[in-house]
């Protein structure tokens, strides 16, 4: 059994890898590179955020209990590396909405005028929500063994429901770009499929590949970390199943 995790694990891991050097190399080589300043190089921060964060960060979160190797490990350890890996992911999507908000201020583009902002927004609200249930359902000392059992699977839908919502944010905001970016270029529109395009469609592949590669993970029930013992309770963290 655990020879075919660590297959889907290393595709899962590779994956990552591609996506980010892919979004990365899209914006230094065709969009000019990074700048934190209002100017166009300002937007091309969102999507290497937005991908790194809420898909890949958020993605490899989602899998951390299901690696055989962390078995042996108390289940407090694993929580917080889940939460920890959770915490970062949020946070660098909330700095990648954050530099597209500015970017619309100092272009004067209206907010929230498109499909892609409303189901990306929604994402990183619902993402933010389930951070904190989370935080407060299973990690702090006063939730009961009930709370913790009856949150755990509406935890579980609502965690898979966000790596979708993230999926087709970042397919909707990559069209969105490039439709906006190389349609305004006359000479190679979008449509004539230009080295960019490719690149980009690719990334867009690479994205989707990297989400089935996660929802596999998690759809082998055998691949599932096995219950701990009895409820027991830490000093300052409740520790207790699930
Ligand atoms: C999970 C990932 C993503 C989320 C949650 C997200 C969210 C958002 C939000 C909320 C806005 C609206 C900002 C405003 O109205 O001022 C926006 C704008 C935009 N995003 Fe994303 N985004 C994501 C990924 C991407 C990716 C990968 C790209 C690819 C380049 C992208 C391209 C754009 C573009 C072009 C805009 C400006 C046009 C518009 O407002 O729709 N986004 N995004």
């Amino acid at each position: 059994m655990a020879p075919v995790f660590y297959l889907f694990y290393m595709l899962c891991l590779n994956l990552s890898l591609l996506c980010v050097l892919f979004v990365v190399t899209w914006n230094l080589y065709w969009r000019g590179g990074f700048a934190w300043d209002g100017s166009l190089l300002h937007f091309n921060w969102h999507p290497v955020l937005m991908v790194s964060g809420l898909v890949i960060l958020y993605g490899n979160a989602a899998v951390v209990y299901r690696i055989p190797f962390t078995w042996k490990q108390r289940k407090l350890v694993c929580k917080l590396v889940h939460a920890g890996m959770m915490f970062v992911a949020l946070l660098l999507s909330v700095l990648g909405l954050s530099a597209v908000f500015d970017f619309h201020r100092g272009f004067n583009i209206p907010h929230l005028y498109s499909v892609h902002s409303w189901v990306g927004l929604s994402t990183v609200l619902l993402f933010s929500s389930q951070w904190i249930l989370g935080l407060v359902g299973f990690l702090l000392p006063y939730s009961t063994p009930w709370i913790r059992s009856s949150l755990k699977p509406v935890h579980i839908w609502i965690g898979k429901v966000i790596l979708v919502f993230g999926l087709v944010s970042c397919i909707s905001g990559i069209n969105e770009k490039l439709l906006l970016t190389l349609n305004g270029m006359i000479a190679v529109p979008y449509s004539t499929l230009p080295v960019e395009a490719v690149f980009v469609n690719f990334l867009g592949i690479l994205i989707v590949a990297f989400g089935m590669s996660v929802f596999g993970i998690l759809f082998v029930k055998k691949w599932q970390r096995p219950e701990d013992g009895p409820e027991s309770t830490h000093l300052l963290l409740s520790e207790g199943t699930p």
